[in-house]
């Protein structure tokens, strides 16, 4: 979910709009705003897109119909009660004077109802968020502290949010605003994300910068288990105790301009053609004079990673799929063995980690909760945990030992395009880095690798330029029932993103495979007319991989299936069995996915865009998804 809450002289109805807007690729299920002015509290929700919500708000006679310089929006990614109006956010409590947002779920809030249900309490919703602005009610209209501690600055709203806080188990961020209090809007978090943004005159609370960003550059970030109290002058933040706490301050380093579509129909389309610049801004600076690779945040010694034995990455989705293919570089540079898991499974294992372990956590967001919980985990049995990551000041790089940050600006598209490539470029300089502190590769390997790496961004630029033949098939096959896709070796991984992609942008059933593995099962899929993409490695690579593949394209080829060939420029091998092929710069093995995987994404965005789809947005998914 998203969220955004504001004080200050502005119309908070306005920034609320325009907070949501840039916040709507967190969930988009409904929405709602709630603003305190002029004695009241003024709210309105909606089930589906925002613009139903702006469409309502448009309905309304009144020139302003919501005043109030104080309030909050709410984008919603379903859990608890389905995306009606009724369970839109805000909730309010039993006397409309109490409005709650709500980003998480709260694991104990059966238990909660029951309690308030008994106490006569009336709940409207399906939703575990009202429980909030009820027990918030109670605690308000309780007998006031009858010893106040001197030194206790906070507000009435903040001090009633910590006690709800301790009674809550699960994950959660909320923001609340009370029409008695138009002064403050405060903000709690566990395990799911929130910022403060620090304006002139005037604060917000919000889910990620972007919200905020048009107005204020000034971020603070919120720690575990906090309670924000946001006033037009600025915030006063407490841990559940309400002991005052120190967080840090930081400035960020793109602007408003980065999280707009910049004349493109779609932040998949720009965020595409972004990727050159995107991963040069990955690999900017990464080799210090004396040749060592450089990480952003190291809080571990050389000495740690020398004392590493065994590599873990987790991640999900398309991280996971970047971790996918730095295992072969991991392993083949290192000699390290290295595992690479889907972050949800990770810690219910049980997995073998000590101290020498190092952890690899690959997140865009730096918020997805299964990953997160897999980073604790590892930290709970003693592992190093090494973060790589796009969002500066997200908390799975604050919860891990050192970061390497992707840089790749802000994504948008709910399907990751420009930070996938970041990633794997991130994951390479690790292994790269692994490899060189540990004495496997010398000093002047490690400096020709990366030079090759940063070679690697002009290469994905002339990818990009030649593209037009597989928008032309894309479009072709908008009505195909299902694509299969194979590879082997790092073109593996970029098979299962590649059926990602088509699975999330066009709602095509889509599987990626081993193409050595096809003939032990998945070939009995094959039927006439089948498109079966294929990922086929370099004819200079591994001996014989490029053979192998050859022979399954054949195999998939007598069979009937429509072959189409992604292939180096000059490999002609493969033209005999291919029905289509899509040629691709000359690369380092390694390091292809960076070029192959461009093909794929174009694909699937524009056979999604012949369906008439959204492909920023695609249903029932959310970007950043904060619940496990
Ligand atoms: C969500 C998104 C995916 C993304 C995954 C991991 O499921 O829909 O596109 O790959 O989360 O996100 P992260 O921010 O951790 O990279």
């Amino acid at each position: 979910c998203g969220i955004i809450g504001y004080v200050g002289d502005q119309s908070a109805l306005d920034i609320s709009l325009q907070g949501l807007r840039r916040l709507e690729y967190r969930g988009y299920d409904s929405s709602g705003i709630a603003v305190v002015g002029a004695g009241e509290l003024r709210t309105a929700r909606r089930a589906g897109k925002l613009a139903n919500l702006e469409k309502l708000l448009a309905e309304n006679p009144e020139p302003d119909p919501m005043p109030g310089t104080t309030g909050m929006g709410h984008t919603r990614w379903a859990t608890h009660g389905g995306p009606t109006d009724v369970n839109a956010h805000p909730h309010i409590d039993c006397t409309g004077a109490i409005a709650v947002i709500h980003n998480g779920i709260i694991e104990n809030f059966a238990l909660l109802r029951a309690e308030l249900e008994a106490g006569g309490h009336e709940l409207a919703s399906e939703t575990d968020t009202e429980v909030v602005a009820h027990l918030l009610e109670v605690e308000l209209a309780g007998d006031p502290d009858p010893d106040p501690d001197p030194a206790e600055v906070s507000h009435p709203l903040a001090a009633a949010l910590r006690r709800v806080c301790q009674r809550l188990a699960g994950a959660f961020t909320l923001v609340v605003v009370h029409r008695d209090f138009p002064e403050v809007v405060v903000g709690a978090r566990r395990n799911s994300p929130l910022v403060v943004g620090l304006g002139e005159g005037e604060s917000f609370l919000a889910s990620d910068v972007s919200a905020f960003i048009a107005h204020t550059r000034e971020a603070m970030e919120i720690g575990q288990d906090q309670v924000v109290e946001a006033r037009r002058d600025g915030v006063i933040v407490t841990d559940f105790e309400g002991r005052p706490v120190q967080n840090r301050r930081y400035h960020v380093d793109w602007d408003a301009s980065a999280a707009e579509k910049g004349g493109y129909p779609y932040f998949m389309l720009k965020e595409i053609n972004e990727q050159p610049t995107a991963l040069a801004d990955t690999l900017r600076g990464r080799l210090s004079p004396q040749g060592a690779i450089v990480l952003d945040e190291e809080r571990l010694s050389a000495q740690d990673f020398r004392d590493v034995d065994k590599v873990f990455i987790v991640a999900c989705g398309t991280a996971y799929h970047a971790g996918l293919i730095a295992k072969y570089a991991i392993e083949h540079w290192t000699r390290l063995p290295c595992e690479v898991e889907m972050a949800s499974e990770f810690r219910y294992r049980d997995p073998v980690l000590d101290r020498s372990t190092l952890v690899i956590a690959i997140s865009q967001s730096g918020e997805t909760l299964d990953t997160l919980m897999a980073v604790k985990h590892a930290r709970e049995q003693k592992a190093r945990v090494l973060a790589i990551c796009n969002t500066n000041g997200s908390t799975i790089p604050r919860e891990s030992d050192a970061v390497l940050y992707t840089h790749c600006g802000p994504e948008v598209g709910v399907a990751s395009t420009k930070t996938f490539l970041g990633q794997v470029a991130a994951c390479l300089l690790v292994g790269l880095y692994l490899a060189q502190v540990r004495g496997v590769l010398y000093g002047d390997e490690v400096a020709a690798y990366v030079e090759r790496l940063q070679r690697m961004p002009e290469l994905v630029e002339r990818t990009l330029g030649r593209l037009e033949p597989i928008r032309e098939l894309a479009r072709e096959l908008a009505d195909a029932k299902a694509v299969l896709f194979l590879g082997r070796h790092v073109g593996y991984p970029v098979a299962l993103e590649g059926a990602l992609k088509l699975k999330e942008l066009a709602y095509m059933h889509a599987e990626g495979f081993p193409a050595g593995e096809l003939k032990h099962g998945p070939i009995a899929l094959i039927e006439p007319g089948l498109p079966v993409l294929v990922v086929v490695p370099s004819p200079r690579g591994r001996a014989n991989l490029h053979d192998k593949i050859v022979s399954n394209i054949q195999e998939v080829r007598a069979r009937g299936a429509r072959t189409i060939v992604i292939a180096e420029d000059g490999d002609v091998a493969v033209e005999p069995y291919a029905d289509h092929v899509i040629r691709v710069p000359e690369t380092t093995s390694l390091f292809a996915p960076l070029v192959t995987t461009l093909p794929l994404q174009v694909f699937a965005c524009e056979l999604a865009l012949a369906r008439g789809l959204d492909v920023d947005q695609p249903r029932n998914l959310a970007k950043s998804v904060t619940v496990e």
